[in-house]
């Protein structure tokens, strides 16, 4: 990885040694941590970002998904100062509340995809995904059905990390010696025709496929017990998976059929990501909750929010009554500052019209991809909408054959990219780009060159 981990390491005072020995490090293998230490970043600068030995990358994830308008957005650092000397903290707790929350409703209500009729803020999309799940436990028992308790997320999906968001995500790493997934959150197939899909199966075939196997799971499990489907409109951490044609609007069908909310996890596709303001709105999606986070602040600040239909707000509303309180709370719900840079946020995609700009880029980007792979023998397919975009690295495109998980290809590239300059996150052998929103066409023609040198690179060390 970076030259100079090694020494830098060797000395005990330098950043990476002093890491090691202090900082617990997430989705990393902490053994291997302790032997190569970490690369430490420094600044960034747009879509760029540097580390403390100067050696400068493409930030081709955006961090994890997030940093959306790219580094060094002065309007959102004035939002937070400002909001800091004003009012620098406060609750929404015991009727008690402020401006900058209201606006954010406000805003945020206006431009939902579907009408939605409250907000609830929290700080990370595993927590309002979890508040998400909460709200539709207390929904049902609102509305007299407290036995629809179980939820229903795809396998591979990414939805968060709290003990019912990691059960709700469908991946092993979240659950093993974790004791999770906790009973009742249940998983059905990723909708990734690629790997699931059968010999000659048409897309249509495939869709209606896996909606037969997700109403059969619904009747085995009973439709009386079930409370919510969650889903991304497009699967991110899961691989860039955009689903079939025809699939959403069969899940829709089925949901309303036995009566199961449905929310729309805009983690990651909120805010212009894949060409609309919100992902429901490009892959049709119509939820009853909808939760947003990441690009909420551009991941200046941590903010999320779960926007709730006039259906489940009214009879959490009739609830809270009968019960004296609506007993969520959480010391930073809607917290002022990162409300403040939200709002911000928020005018800057519109002013600048980002989710039109990713639009516009999609040629550039996603066909740029394409038409760099197109013939390249490793690679199967580039998956992907907006600026949101897995390349997947096969060991045989024709006929398909995949590299036995234990092989790391993608890791392979990923690390072979990082030495060329470029950040990218491996999934298995998918490797995904989320660059920030603000990438110029220069900058992606660079992405997509140091992508393609990367894997030249990797080739021999490549199985044939
Ligand atoms: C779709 C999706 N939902 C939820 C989360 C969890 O968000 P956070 O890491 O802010 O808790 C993520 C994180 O990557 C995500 O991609």
């Amino acid at each position: 990885m970076n030259a100079e981990t090694p020494a830098s390491l060797a000395n005990p005072n330098s950043i990476e040694a002093r890491d090691r020995r202090s900082v617990i490090h997430g989705l990393t293998d902490l053994a291997v941590h302790q032997e190569r230490g970490p690369v430490v970043m420094e600044s960034g600068r747009g879509v760029w970002v540097r580390d403390i030995h100067g050696n400068e990358y493409i930030e081709g994830m955006s961090g994890l998904w997030c940093i959306a308008l790219g580094y060094g957005q002065k309007r959102l650092v004035a939002a937070a100062a400002q909001q800091m000397e004003k009012l620098a903290y406060y609750h929404l707790t015991n009727h008690r509340g402020h401006e900058r929350v209201v606006e954010l409703a406000e805003k945020l209500l206006a431009i939902a995809p579907v009408p939605m009729t409250r907000v609830w803020f929290a700080n990370s999309g595993s927590e309002a995904n979890d508040c998400a799940a909460r709200i539709a436990w207390y929904y049902w028992n609102a509305v007299g059905k407290p036995e629809k308790r179980k939820f229903i997320a795809h396998l591979q999906a990414y939805h968060g990390n709290t003990i019912a968001t990691a059960s709700l995500s469908g991946v092993g790493y979240a659950h093993q010696r974790f004791n999770l997934p906790l009973e009742g959150f249940l998983h059905v197939a990723c909708p990734d025709r690629l790997r699931n899909g059968l010999p000659g199966e048409s897309e249509a075939e495939f869709a209606r496929r896996l909606l037969a196997d997700i109403e059969a799971l619904i009747l085995r499990e009973g439709p009386e017990t079930i409370a919510a489907f969650f889903t991304e409109p497009v699967l991110a951490a899961g691989g860039v998976v955009v689903p079939p044609e025809g699939y959403f609007a069969g899940l829709q069908a089925l949901l309303k059929k036995y009566d199961i909310l449905l929310v729309s996890d805009e983690v990651v596709t909120g805010f212009g990501r894949i060409g609309e303001m919100f992902g429901a709105t490009a892959m049709g999606l119509k939820p009853d909750m909808l939760v947003a986070a990441k690009a909420l602040s551009s991941a200046y600040i941590p903010i999320s929010a779960v926007l709730v239909n006039d259906r489940i707000f009214e009879a959490m509303m009739r609830q809270s009554g009968e019960l004296g309180v609506f007993g969520l709370t959480m010391t930073y719900s809607g917290h002022p500052v990162a409300a403040a840079v939200a709002l911000e946020a928020l005018a800057i995609y519109e002013e600048e019209d980002i989710a039109g700009r990713v639009a516009r880029l999609e040629d550039a980007f996603l066909g740029g991809l394409r038409r760099r792979f197109r013939d390249h023998p490793r690679i199967a397919e580039v998956r992907g909408q907006g600026l949101l975009a897995g390349v997947q690295l096969v060991r045989s495109r024709a006929p398909l054959a995949f590299f036995p998980p234990a092989a790391g290809a993608g890791k392979l590239w990923a690390e072979a990219a990082e030495r060329r300059g470029l950040i990218v996150r491996a999934i298995g052998d998918t490797i995904a780009l989320c660059p920030p929103l603000i990438i110029s066409e220069d900058e992606i023609a660079m992405l997509i060159d140091r992508l393609a040198l990367a894997l030249d690179d990797v080739e021999p060390l490549l199985a044939p």
